[in-house]
């Protein structure tokens, strides 16, 4: 027997994945200390944000994309976004940071395009939306425009791809042109906001909330999610937390009208971490048991014990916006701290999942993918 051989994605997709992991562990570090941890000097302490949503999340979904389209051209939109990753954390210039993750949302703009070539689908276009969000949240931060104007860009880029990732799979449920004609409006409001956020950026974040809003409304009425809760298993526990993710994306919305995103306002920590803790991170518990085994070909076994994490997410979250809003300080900052906790043990029981999944094959048992 030959041992396997490591292909050059294989090999791109372990070192992508690692600096997506290594940017993961430094962006919450660095939020850590932001909230008033004592934890060290970590690297890139004003990048907390851009590294996480474009060099964790944008590695992630720029392998996913490349892994589905099979174009070698395509895997160049994970590797710069882990290139301009890796040069935040190591501390190259500015400029060739915005370099590469402009490449790599173009590359991730040019594989929508050529996906809808073939298949002129509503979903391909509010994902290609999306990653053309990606691209402005590159040239907004190069600008070094205020985060109050990048920050409808980076949620722009993460709202649509997951809206788009789900309409794909609300065909299932034959979704009728009409319902998608509403979700394409609730984007163009989110686009429309975080273009008027470049010129004032608390109207332009309370109309990029309202279309926020109106995503989340769509997706609770018409996310297949709805029908499947009840199935029990792997499919319960995926649709309760695409379910529970949709509400965090709807209180942040309201919170995004309310408080127009201005850095003082009470509601800001609040506003922001619906979103990108509450709504994104359960959508990455919902997905992980799909994505991991599609992009790393390895077995995934479900086990009950998932929901652990899942909803201390949701009680940690909430605990922090309580103490955002009433301004317990004490409470935001150890929910901000079980917040880090809970996405180290998620962390930590994928890998315990994927080791088992790998061993019930080896011996010949069922894994559930
Ligand atoms: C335990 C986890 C986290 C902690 C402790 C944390 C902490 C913080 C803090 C303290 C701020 C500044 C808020 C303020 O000034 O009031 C912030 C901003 C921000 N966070 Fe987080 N955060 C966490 C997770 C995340 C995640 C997972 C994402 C994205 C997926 C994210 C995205 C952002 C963004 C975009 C901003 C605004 C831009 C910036 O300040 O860099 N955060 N975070």
């Amino acid at each position: 027997m030959y041992p396997e051989r490591v292909t050059l994605t294989k090999l791109i997709t372990g070192v992508a994945a690692a600096v997506a992991v290594a940017s993961l562990v430094v962006g919450i570090w660095v939020g850590l200390t932001r909230i008033g941890w004592v934890l060290g000097s970590p690297p890139a302490p004003g990048s907390h944000g851009l590294i996480l949503v474009l060099g964790f999340l944008g590695t992630v979904i720029g392998l996913e994309r490349a892994v589905a389209i099979g174009r070698p051209w395509a895997w160049a939109s994970p590797l710069c976004a882990a290139g301009a990753s890796a040069g935040i954390l190591l501390g190259v210039s500015d400029e060739l940071v915005a370099l590469l993750l402009i490449l790599g949302g173009v590359v991730l703009v040019g594989i929508f395009g050529a996906a809808y070539r073939v298949q002129p689908e509503t979903y391909i276009l509010v994902m290609g939306t999306g990653a053309v969000a990606w691209v402005l949240a590159a040239v907004t931060w190069l600008m070094g425009v205020s985060f109050a104007a990048l920050i409808p860009w980076l949620s722009a880029f993460l709202v649509l791809t997951i809206a788009g990732e789900r309409l794909e799979l609300a065909r299932m449920i034959a979704t009728t042109d009409a319902e998608k004609r509403r979700l394409v409006a609730a984007i163009t409001v989110v686009v429309v906001g975080s273009t008027v956020a470049w010129m004032a950026p608390e109207t332009g974040a309370r109309i990029a909330g309202l279309g926020n809003l109106l995503v989340a409304l769509w997706l609770i009425r018409y996310d297949i999610a709805r029908r499947t809760v009840r199935l029990g298993g792997i499919t319960t526990y995926m649709a309760s937390a695409l379910l529970m993710g949709y509400g965090w994306l709807a209180v942040s919305g309201m919170l995004w009208m309310v408080s127009g995103l201005q850095a003082w306002s009470v509601a800001y920590d609040a506003a922001l971490h619906t979103l990108f803790l509450g709504f994104v991170m359960s959508m990455i518990m919902a997905h992980a048991p799909i994505i991991i085994p599609a992009l790393t070909g390895l077995s995934f076994r479900y086990t009950r014990a998932l929901w652990i994490p899942l909803i201390l997410l949701q009680l940690t979250v909430a605990m922090r916006v309580i103490g955002d809003i009433f301004g317990l300080w004490d409470l935001r900052r150890w929910g901000a701290m079980l917040n880090a906790l809970t996405l180290a043990l998620f962390v930590a029981m994928v890998i315990g999942s994927v080791v088992r999944g790998q061993l019930e094959r080896r011996h010949g048992t069922a894994a559930v993918v």
